[in-house]
């Protein structure tokens, strides 16, 4: 596992753009993961920087996001797909039929689920996953469970997960309740796990998740396992590390 501790988001948001820029420059079909929430914004602005610069093209790469609420219109502000749009796929070149998201309106949940991962099984491995980390420790919408999937599936959303992105809508009533996720499976595959972790409010639960034991109570504790890992905290959520 690779830690790195920043003492400015904004360092922290240019080596994160660094390295999937990197990889996209010497791979221009890498196949990158992409993750959603407050935390990989900064990083993401960063990479549309580059590609304005000319530094890096997105025209053979291919993105699959982790997740996407149930129900949601895709032009509602807060689904995924609109987040993806408005924060890097309006502003580069990566052609929207590479860009896959999990569709949360399909008429057959179920079925969409099969159709995802078999999307993914044709790209092959995924080159990078970018990951966020949830209060209660779920990687993409992976709740703490006595069990975790590892292939897509349709999750009931935490109470806490919930209202922890109530803030994001104008109340908890109009969070939804369920959403499409990658499996934990699907994302231990990747080769190489970005993961993301911003704010005192996330130290305790990243702190658990990289040297608690590893478990499904706490889904993140799970990357622990990952032979490539890089971690990239601000010095709020590394203090307790
Ligand atoms: C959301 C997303 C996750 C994200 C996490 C943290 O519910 N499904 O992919 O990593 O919760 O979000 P934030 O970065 O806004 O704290």
């Amino acid at each position: 596992m690779n830690l790195l501790t920043f003492d400015s988001h904004q360092k922290l948001h240019e080596s994160g753009a660094g390295i999937i820029t990197g990889l996209v420059q010497t791979n221009p079909r890498a196949i990158l993961g992409l993750a959603t929430g407050g935390t990989p914004v900064g990083i993401y602005q960063e990479i549309v920087k580059s590609f304005q610069q000319g530094i890096v093209r997105f025209q053979d790469t291919t993105t699959f996001n982790l997740d996407e609420y149930v129900g949601l219109p895709e032009q509602h502000e807060q689904s995924y797909r609109s987040y993806m749009n408005t924060h890097l796929f309006d502003f580069i070149d990566l052609p929207r039929s590479q860009a896959h998201i999990p569709d949360g309106n399909a008429p057959d949940l179920v079925a969409e689920c099969q159709s995802y991962d078999r999307l993914l099984d044709q790209a092959g491995q995924i080159d990078l996953q970018v990951l966020g980390l949830g209060h209660n420790g779920h990687i993409g919408f992976n709740e703490p469970d006595h069990a975790l999937i590892s292939g897509t599936h349709i999750v009931e959303l935490r109470e806490e997960t919930r209202q922890a992105n109530a803030r994001y809508f104008g109340s908890l009533g109009e969070v939804p309740t369920h959403a499409l996720t990658m499996g934990v499976g699907t994302i231990l595959k990747a080769k190489m796990i970005l993961l993301i972790v911003k704010g005192q409010d996330k130290a305790e639960i990243i702190h658990r998740a990289l040297t608690g034991p590893i478990t499904t109570d706490c889904p993140a504790s799970l990357l622990q396992t990952h032979p490539h890992l890089v971690v990239l905290l601000d010095s709020e959520a590394g203090s307790l590390l």
